[in-house]
């Protein structure tokens, strides 16, 4: 399908009322975990929508563009708040948490198997193990303070134990600089999945600044800060991917593009009739957001926009359980690091003078609070909440061996000693 080939809503007819802006929530136990995981992922990118017009009309000195630019934008407002509110009062700051974690891991692992270019895929598979650890993180505080099992939100989709360690994900933010893409050579599902995960990245990052701090425990506020510090890294190093000699029409383009290909996948895959019809409509006026921005792009820069979006829609967020993805990086790749000239070593070979290490040393100097989270649940339960087969769980103190790096260590570490004693308890017993 060429969306700009199709019909979409005109933009002076996309004004909603409020009734129609604010729709009754999805139920937080009924609904499907990918539901969810759509509904956090297009609150982003309707962010990224937002933001990005903001950015491009504080450049811009055309007043017919502008003119344009900032009615689209109050549309992607209205869209981001639609979308946003389909959150129920009772899914717990936790809860969601744990979906955008799912989004990151089960969202990232896609988009890496179906992305040709070699470094990205690389890049993605990096970031994905971070994300991965993330979720074990949260999970047991959602376990030692809601009484959440971990599949009550993430229906056993997605594996919850340890992956690259947190306290291993604080860089010099500049060892977070990757190369970026050649804007003429590059295909537009390049464009698209990495844009797609710069916004899910940024709206994570957002979620966690404007959340953290509402739970009175202070180990959990402190975990909320860390894992905030790492989204911060991953928007620097996927956003990096990005080349900056795009123009802003350009660009503008492409956000139209990734918002109508996103918005298509999510139309296409969902099971909840309701938020189906959000999605169809909003691809809709997606469309028109697509046409107005080629317009636009033909008329002042003089380009076909066909040149850079290409003439197939792309599927950048197909949602399905990806356990044996993930188990197959976490298994190879948990050792690996960034190094300061835009590629990846592993542990045994960092250099001595490697930036991070400095960050690393401050930052964890009073301990580690993604470290803390596993004591305080083995004080409590004698081991740690993680849900994933009895093979690759017993593989945890193995795992951490070798992806825990010897330098920089914050002094509450958990050992992988100390993970060997842990009860051996099966894991869906012992949770239920
Ligand atoms: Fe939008
Ligand atoms: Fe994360
Ligand atoms: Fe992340
Ligand atoms: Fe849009």
């Amino acid at each position: 399908m060429n969306l700009l080939k199709e019909k979409g809503i005109p933009i002076e007819k996309q004004i909603r009322t409020w009734h129609d802006i604010v729709k009754r929530p999805y139920n937080r136990m009924e609904t499907d975990c990918y539901t969810r995981t759509r509904q956090i992922l297009m609150n982003g990118i309707e962010t990224e929508a937002w933001s990005f017009k903001h950015c491009f009309v504080r450049k811009s000195a055309d007043r017919e563009l502008n003119k344009l630019l900032v009615n689209i934008r109050r549309i992607e407002d209205m869209q981001q708040t639609t979308v946003n509110w389909l959150s129920p009062v009772n899914q717990t700051i936790l809860d969601t948490t744990l979906g955008y974690e799912q989004v990151a891991v089960d969202l990232t692992a896609w988009l890496a198997q179906n992305e040709p270019d070699e470094y990205v895929r690389e890049t993605f598979d990096f970031g994905l193990l971070e994300d991965f650890d993330h979720l074990y993180r949260y999970a047991q505080f959602a376990y030692l303070i809601e009484e959440t099992n971990p599949n009550e939100i993430l229906q056993n989709q997605t594996d919850v134990l340890i992956g690259r360690p947190t306290q291993n994900h604080h860089n010099d933010n500049a060892v977070r600089i990757r190369k970026p893409y050649d804007k003429d050579k590059t295909s537009p599902i390049t464009k698209v999945n990495i844009l797609t995960l710069i916004s899910g990245e940024q709206q994570t990052h957002n979620y966690y600044a404007e959340h953290g701090f509402m739970y009175g425990n202070t180990d959990l506020k402190r975990l909320y800060a860390e894992i905030c510090d790492v989204e911060e890294e991953h928007v620097t190093m996927y956003e990096t991917l990005v080349d900056p000699n795009e123009t802003m029409l350009e660009k503008w383009l492409i956000h139209e593009f990734t918002e109508a290909c996103n918005y298509y996948n999510c139309y296409k895959d969902e099971v909840d009739e309701k938020l189906k019809l959000i999605w169809e409509e909003f691809l809709q006026m997606e469309i028109g957001h697509l046409k107005a921005a080629a317009d636009m792009f033909k008329k002042i820069e003089n380009r076909d926009p066909e040149e850079i979006i290409g003439t197939e829609v792309v599927l950048p967020c197909h949602f399905e359980s990806q356990k044996e993805y993930v188990k197959n990086i976490l298994e190879n790749e948990i050792d690996k690091r960034l190094s300061k000239d835009e590629g990846y070593i592993r542990t045994d070979n960092i250099p001595s003078d490697w930036p991070s290490y400095k960050v690393q040393e401050k930052a964890a100097q009073d301990g580690a609070p993604s470290e803390q989270a596993v004591r305080l649940a083995a004080k409590s339960l004698k081991r740690d909440i993680a849900c994933a087969d009895e093979k690759l769980l017993n593989k945890q103190p193995e795992l951490l061996e070798r992806g825990l790096e010897k330098e920089a260590q914050a002094p509450n570490t958990v050992s992988s000693e100390k993970y060997k004693k842990f009860e051996k308890i099966p894991p869906l017993d012992f949770l239920n």
